[in-house]
């Protein structure tokens, strides 16, 4: 199974993103363009990242109707995109509609994952305000399996979270997980940190790691020792 550094490109500018990029000369990063860049810049800025032979996680979150989802989930299947995303709790017809949508018609389509709960939104926010009743923790499990069950690759959660995750749906589901840094650096605004072999131990398939490198002074070398410590390269 593929596992990998995705370094999360949280700039709003194309012009920005692409003078970060222009720094690597070896190794091309998997790169995670979100919701900021992408409503910035379009699917413009998609093409060039591409074209400079990077792989992309579309971070776009989808969530709609499932006649919507699937028309824009094919849109997105034809921008190359290497990931992409959508909530589980827009249901598992949903899912099923994106799936129909990203898959291109040779069969070869992205790896489409789940958001479950945002980890912005607490036990009990969840429960007093969406009126779910479960634990946060058991609200996660479920989605998990209905992203399993609806034929999606896997879900965005905490390193932490990625072995009940893989207990419940399978080993080779999915694990995307950001919250990662370094053990001698800053957690930033993040709450649950692991670092990059602390999460491979934990068995996530992809970290995603933003700040970590993009606010080094070095980027690059930051990026290698990221590599290094999560793939034991
Ligand atoms: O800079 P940092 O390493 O904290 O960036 C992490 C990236 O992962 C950001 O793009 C952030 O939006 C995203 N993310 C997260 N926690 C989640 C889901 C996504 O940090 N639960």
């Amino acid at each position: 199974m593929a596992k990998d550094v995705i370094v999360a490109c949280d700039f709003s500018s194309a012009e920005r993103t692409l003078e970060f990029l222009d720094l690597f000369k070896g190794r091309k990063p998997f790169v995670k363009i979100g919701m900021e860049l992408y409503y910035a810049a379009g699917p413009e800025i998609v093409r060039e990242i591409k074209k400079r032979g990077h792989k992309i996680f579309l971070d776009l979150k989808l969530h709609d109707i499932p006649n919507t989802v699937r028309k824009t989930m094919s849109v997105l299947s034809q921008l190359d995109v290497d990931m992409t995303n959508l909530h589980a709790a827009g249901t598992i017809e949903m899912m099923k509609a994106a799936l129909e949508g990203l898959t291109r018609e040779d069969g070869s389509r992205p790896i489409l994952i789940a958001v479950t709960q945002l980890t912005s939104t607490s036990e009990q926010r969840m429960q007093e305000e969406l009126l779910i009743n479960a634990s946060i923790s058991e609200c996660i499990a479920k989605y998990a399996e209905n992203t399993r069950e609806a034929g999606l690759d896997g879900v965005v959660c905490s390193p932490l979270e990625a072995g009940i995750i893989k207990e419940r749906c399978g080993a080779n589901f999915l694990t995307i997980t950001p919250g990662v840094r370094f053990a001698d650096a800053a957690k930033d605004d993040q709450v649950r940190i692991t670092t990059p072999a602390k999460a491979r131990e934990l068995g996530s398939d992809y970290i995603v790691v933003g700040r970590p490198i993009t606010a080094a002074e070095f980027p690059v070398a930051a990026y290698e020792r990221c590599v290094a410590e999560f793939l034991g390269e």
